[in-house]
């Protein structure tokens, strides 16, 4: 593929020009890249102000063409996915390019027969297994909406999500394997699909061996299924802008949006980035460890490497299963030259002993990744010393659901890197950094609010549904401008540094977690009167989650202790154990302004521990309450 940045005068070059012309830069890209049905009348067409963005008008694709179909010439023997189980002990599994096209097309075929159709949607529910890339690239081939929901979500999270999106068919396993754990994701799946009565049939694939219940009619073992389906299946033809998939991420109020991502533009973004923020070359081996259920694995993990026609590893386990050197022994068995993680892993695997990284060989890397929340400097450096041996750039890359793909990310052996800094915006991003009165802020050594001028093909489209809600969220704020929702410094250079949310929106582990819908589950519990989460800062979950609770009053003492316990419970069963809270502190008020509004920078500093200055509590109604809080801060 022809779209290399080769040294640092070429990056400001391509740079220059994508700014000036990025019409002319993504049609030479999109032209030369791709396998197209037809060629498209127009790069781009938008307005940003009513959030109206298309790309490669009227083109006709699949973008399974590209990931499979086009590489059986040269690669049908090459290994497209190497799928490393949860347990060392069982095989791993070497996918070739020609089996994943023909399970594909089986899967396809499947599908078909359930009267799935192009525009259906599918919710794909399964533990990190090939059947998880072979349902998605299915849905993609025969032109059905994937929505994957990650397999660590509550019955009551799943619900949500399929009823939001209409879903006919969800395909599950009997369970799944993590660590030492399994889980049952069937019955999560029958509590769920009890309420959703868009579903007609629920797929499961076979993986714990685990009893199940299978529903007559409604339930079908896969393996049934594909063992009689062809292996040939008629590509659908996709418009550029027919929607490819649907992928939740939370909102800071409300219920979970559904991000909409379409096939053109995301399939030439998301090659685009793989192939040079990660310097990929046709023989490596590329190892993320995102879970496919986040944009980062259906990105990274799935459609960026086959669209490059590359190897990409599938872990199904975690990182300290058997042993806390998991990802370093699969480093070192696969060879793996581009490693891809979170910070959040980073800093639980450096608190091991040393031994534990020492004791293989990572010579095989060439470049490291980061993903999913700011890197703090001492992990950082850890990373660049005991997994890259100071040799691999790391490359701090910085995106979102929403934009499909990275946006602000060093280039490697090209940008030089700079601790905790995603440094500068690959070509065609143009990000800008607003004031509170929504003037931008020019020159360097500055922070504000990111925004992003102009789009680029990889942006989400709508909110699946609330096409207002979308426009609201991300275009209204700075009129004209996408809002990430993140705050960013610019250095003396132009480098960016991503300095975390401006919104309610907190990052736990490289999860993002509203706060809104984590209090609507506590409040849930009959106890509670009213509750407000704040995130603080965590040595190893960058952030951790602070409750401020107030019961109702009935006159009658309650075990705290029983209460917290019920608390994290209700959470876990609406949301996931992901939302679960740190701490819970029952308080007899909350901080609110004359408006009513909670004031969350107060509770946020207290959580912090950080009594110094709480600004102006001049505007509370209820300043006494500060103190209370203060003292019986856990
Ligand atoms: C945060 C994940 C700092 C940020 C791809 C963003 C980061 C949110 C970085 C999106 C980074 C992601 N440095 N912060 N390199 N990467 N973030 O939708 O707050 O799961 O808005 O997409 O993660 O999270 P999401």
């Amino acid at each position: 593929m022809n779209y290399t940045i080769s040294d640092l005068p070429d990056y400001f070059k391509q740079y220059k020009k994508s700014i000036k012309n990025p019409k002319k830069f993504w049609d030479k890209i999109a032209d030369e890249n791709f396998i197209w049905y037809q060629r498209w009348t127009k790069v781009v067409d938008f307005d940003m102000e009513e959030a109206n963005i298309k790309w490669f008008k009227n083109a006709k694709l699949n973008i399974t063409k590209n990931c499979l179909d086009r590489h059986l010439a040269e690669r049908a023997e090459k290994t497209a996915i190497i799928w490393e189980p949860n347990n060392p002990d069982e095989n791993a599994r070497h996918i070739s390019y020609r089996e994943l096209y023909e399970e594909t097309n089986k899967m396809a075929n499947v599908l078909a027969e359930l009267g799935v159709s192009k525009g259906d949607r599918v919710c794909i529910y399964l533990p990190m297994i090939p059947e998880l890339a072979i349902s998605m690239l299915a849905c993609a081939k025969m032109g059905a909406v994937h929505s994957v929901i990650f397999a660590g979500f509550s019955a009551t999270a799943v619900e949500s999500r399929v009823n939001d999106c209409g879903a006919k068919i969800i395909i599950t396993s009997d369970g799944s394997f993590r660590g030492n754990k399994s889980v049952d994701l069937k019955g999560i799946i029958d509590e769920a699909v009890e309420k959703c009565p868009t579903v007609k049939n629920v797929l499961v694939v076979k993986r714990t061996g685990s009893e199940v219940v299978m529903k007559p009619e409604r339930d079908l073992w896969l393996s049934d299924l594909t063992e009689k389906a062809s292996a040939n299946f008629i590509t659908k033809i996709m418009d550029a802008e027919d929607p490819l998939f649907i992928l939740y991420t939370s909102g800071s109020t409300g219920k979970p949006k559904g991000m909409l991502h379409t096939c053109a533009g995301y399939m030439v973004y998301t090659a685009y980035t793989f192939k040079n923020v990660f310097n990929y070359k046709e023989n490596d081996i590329y190892w993320c460890t995102a879970d496919i259920g986040w944009i980062t694995g259906h990105s990274y993990i799935l459609y960026g490497p086959l669209l490059n026609g590359a190897t990409t590893v599938i872990f199904e386990g975690i990182p300290t299963y058997p042993e806390p050197d998991r990802f370093w022994e699969v480093i070192e068995k696969h060879k793996v030259t581009q490693f891809y993680t979170a910070p959040t892993a980073i800093r639980s695997l450096a608190k091991e002993s040393h031994e534990w990284v020492e004791k293989h060989d990572l010579s095989s890397l060439r470049v490291i990744g980061s993903v999913g929340e700011p890197i703090n400097d001492e992990a950082w450096h850890w990373y660049n010393d005991n997994v890259g041996h100071k040799k691999c750039p790391i490359v701090d890359t910085w995106w979102q659901t929403e934009t499909g793909g990275i946006m602000i990310s060093p280039i490697p052996f090209v940008t030089p890197t700079k601790p905790t800094y995603a440094t500068l915006p690959l070509p065609g991003i143009q990000p800008v950094l607003m004031d509170e009165n929504r003037i931008e802020i020019m020159g360097n050594q500055v922070d504000g609010n990111l925004c992003i001028r102009f789009p680029w093909p990889g942006i989400a489209r709508t909110i699946w549904g609330d096409h207002q809600r979308y426009k609201e969220t991300y275009f209204t704020t700075f009129p004209g401008k996408y809002f990430t929702g993140d705050g960013a410094l610019r250095d003396e250079v132009g480098y960016y540094r991503i300095t975390g949310r401006v919104d309610d929106i907190i990052i736990v582990s490289g999860h993002n977690l509203g706060t809104a819908p984590i209090e609507d589950s506590i409040n849930l519990h009959p106890a509670v009167a009213e509750s407000a989460i704040v995130g603080y800062p965590h040595d190893i979950k960058g952030n951790a989650l602070y409750g401020f609770v107030i019961l109702k009053e009935t006159g009658e003492e309650r075990n705290k202790e029983n209460l917290r316990k019920e608390i994290n419970q209700l959470i876990t069963e609406t949301i996931g154990p992901i939302a679960k809270l740190d701490k819970i502190q029952f308080v007899s008020g909350l901080p609110k302004t004359r408006s009513g509004k909670i004031m969350r920078r107060i509770l946020r500093k207290i959580a912090e521990g950080d009594f110094s200055n709480f600004g102006d509590t001049s505007t509370l109604l209820n300043p006494e309450i500060v103190d209370e809080i203060k003292d019986e801060r856990l």
